[in-house]
C-alpha cells in the first residue's frame, strides 16, 4: 500500500469523507493536515449519517490511528462535543493523536469571525482569525496548555485534560510519529479538507479559507515528507460552492435548485444552501497542476441520473482568446464566458452499479470525457452516499 493523499479539487464538499472512510482500514494512520471544524465530512453507513468536523473521517475504523496534524486549528470544546456524540453511538472508535503545535481557536477568534464587515461568507468558526494570530506570532497552541493549570480561560485547561483522561487522546509531535510509521513501511492516508479553490495561496483570493487544502499543505501541516505518495483528486460530477466569490458555471435557476435538492447540497457545518453549477473541466485541469494529481475520484455521479442533457464547461472565452486552465485571477474571471459541450444524459438509476463496464453508455461517455479532457484516469466513481456505493475502476 502506498501513502495516499485525498485532495479536494473544487470549492470543498467533493465527498472526500466517503473516500477516506472507504480506504481508511488499509492504512496505519489517517492524518488531517489543515483547516479546522469549518470542514464537514459526511460518511453514511447503513443509512446512518455521520458528520465529522475535526476528527478525521477514519474515526469509525478502530484499528486506524487518527492524527490531527500541526496545520489544523483546534476548537477544543467542539472536538469534545464531537467525541461525546460519537460515544453515544456506542461504536468503537479509533485512537486520536494531536500535534502539540496545533493552534487553538479561542472565543475571541469566533467573535471576530462573526463580526459583520467584509463579506466572504465564512463558516463563522473562528478559523481565519486563529490563523491570523498564528502568523502574527501571538497565537495560543496546545503546547501552551502543558502543565498550565493557571491557563485562562480556565475551561481550556479542563478541556485539555478531559481529552486525555476521558478519550485517551495523545498529544505530542506528529512528525516523529509519522516518520516512525514510514520507517516501519506502514502506509499513511492524508485527509484533505476544503478544496483547491479555497486555498489561501492558490484559490479565488480573497474568497478563500485561511489554510492550504492543496498538496503543499501536507508538508507544512504535518512536518513530514511522505515518500511514494499517490495523490487522488476528488471532484464532484458537478460543481458547488458555499459562501461568496466567483463561480463561472453557477446555475441560478431551476437546474441549480434541482442539483441542490437531489444532491442534498446544504452545508454540513452551517446548513447554508450551496450554490450549484455544471462541471468545470478548466477547474479540474488547474487542480491537476497545482496538486500534481495522479488520478481522479469522481463523486455523486448518480445525482445526474435522469437528466435529459448534461452540460460540461470545457474552457472559457476571454475576448478572442480561449482559456483552458482555470485562473483564480479575479480580473480574468470577471471577463470570461464558459464554453459548454452538451452531453446526452442517462435515464437510469446507477446507484446499484458495481462495475464501470456495466454503467449506461452515456454515463461512461461522460466519465471518459473527464479523463480525456484532463488527461488523467479515474480511479473511483461515487454512485451514492453509502460506504459501498463506490466503483473502483480497473487500472
Ligand atoms: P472559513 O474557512 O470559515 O474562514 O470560510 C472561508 C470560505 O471557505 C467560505 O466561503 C466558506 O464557506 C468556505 N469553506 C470553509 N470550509 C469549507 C468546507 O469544508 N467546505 C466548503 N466550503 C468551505
Ligand atoms: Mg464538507
Amino acid at each position: 500500500m502506498k501513502n495516499t493523499a485525498i485532495i479536494g479539487t473544487q470549492w470543498g464538499d467533493e465527498g472526500k469523507g466517503k473516500i477516506i472512510d472507504f480506504l481508511a482500514s488499509k492504512f496505519k494512520a489517517v492524518v488531517r493536515f489543515g483547516g479546522g471544524d469549518n470542514a464537514g465530512h459526511t460518511v453514511v453507513i447503513n443509512n446512518k449519517k455521520y458528520i465529522f468536523h475535526l476528527v478525521p473521517s477514519a474515526i469509525l475504523h478502530p484499528k486506524t490511528l487518527c492524527v490531527i496534524g500541526n496545520g489544523v486549528v483546534i476548537n477544543l470544546k467542539n472536538l469534545l462535543k464531537e467525541l461525546e456524540e460519537l460515544k453515544k453511538t456506542k461504536k468503537k472508535i479509533a485512537r486520536i493523536f494531536i500535534s502539540e503545535k496545533c493552534h487553538l481557536i479561542l472565543p475571541k477568534h469566533i467573535k471576530e469571525d462573526k463580526k459583520k464587515g467584509r463579506k466572504i461568507g465564512t463558516t463563522g468558526r473562528g478559523i481565519g482569525p486563529t490563523y491570523t494570530d498564528a502568523v502574527a506570532r501571538k497565537g495560543t497552541r496546545l503546547i501552551d496548555l502543558q502543565g498550565k493549570k493557571s491557563f485562562r480561560p480556565q475551561k481550556y485547561f479542563d478541556y485539555y485534560q478531559q481529552l486525555q483522561k476521558d478519550y485517551q487522546v495523545k498529544i505530542g509531535d506528529c512528525s516523529l510519529l509519522l516518520d516512525k510509521f514510514q520507517q516501519q513501511k506502514k502506509a499513511i492516508l492524508f485527509e484533505g479538507a476544503q478544496g483547491t479553490l479555497l486555498d489561501i495561496s492558490h484559490g479565488t483570493y480573497p474568497f478563500v479559507t485561511s489554510s492550504h487544502p492543496t498538496i503543499g499543505g501536507i508538508f507544512i501541516g504535518t512536518g513530514f515528507r511522505p515518500r511514494d505518495l499517490e495523490i487522488i483528486g476528488v471532484a464532484k460530477a458537478y460543481t458547488t460552492r458555499v459562501g461568496e466569490g466567483p463561480f463561472p458555471t453557477e446555475l441560478k435557476g431551476a437546474m441549480g435548485s434541482f442539483l441542490r435538492e437531489k444532491g442534498g447540497e446544504y452545508g454540513a457545518t452551517t446548513g447554508r444552501p450551496r450554490r450549484c453549477g455544471w462541471l468545470d473541466l478548466s477547474i479540474l485541469r488547474y487542480a491537476k497542476i497545482i496538486n500534481g494529481l495522479d488520478n481522479w475520484a469522481i463523486t455523486k455521479v448518480d445525482v445526474l441520473d435522469g437528466l435529459k442533457e448534461i452540460k460540461v464547461c470545457t474552457g472559457y472565452q476571454l475576448g478572442s482568446k480561449i482559456i483552458k486552465v482555470f485562473s483564480p485571477n479575479l480580473r480574468i474571471l470577471r471577463g470570461i464566458k464558459p464554453i459548454y459541450k452538451i452531453f446526452p444524459g442517462w435515464q437510469k438509476d446507477i446507484s446499484k452499479f458495481k462495475k464501470f463496464n456495466d454503467l449506461p453508455t452515456n454515463t461512461k461517455l461522460y466519465l471518459k470525457v473527464i479523463e480525456k479532457e484532463t488527461q488523467l484516469k479515474i480511479k473511483f466513481i461515487g454512485v451514492g452516499p453509502e460506504r459501498n456505493q463506490l466503483i473502483k475502476c480497473e487500472s
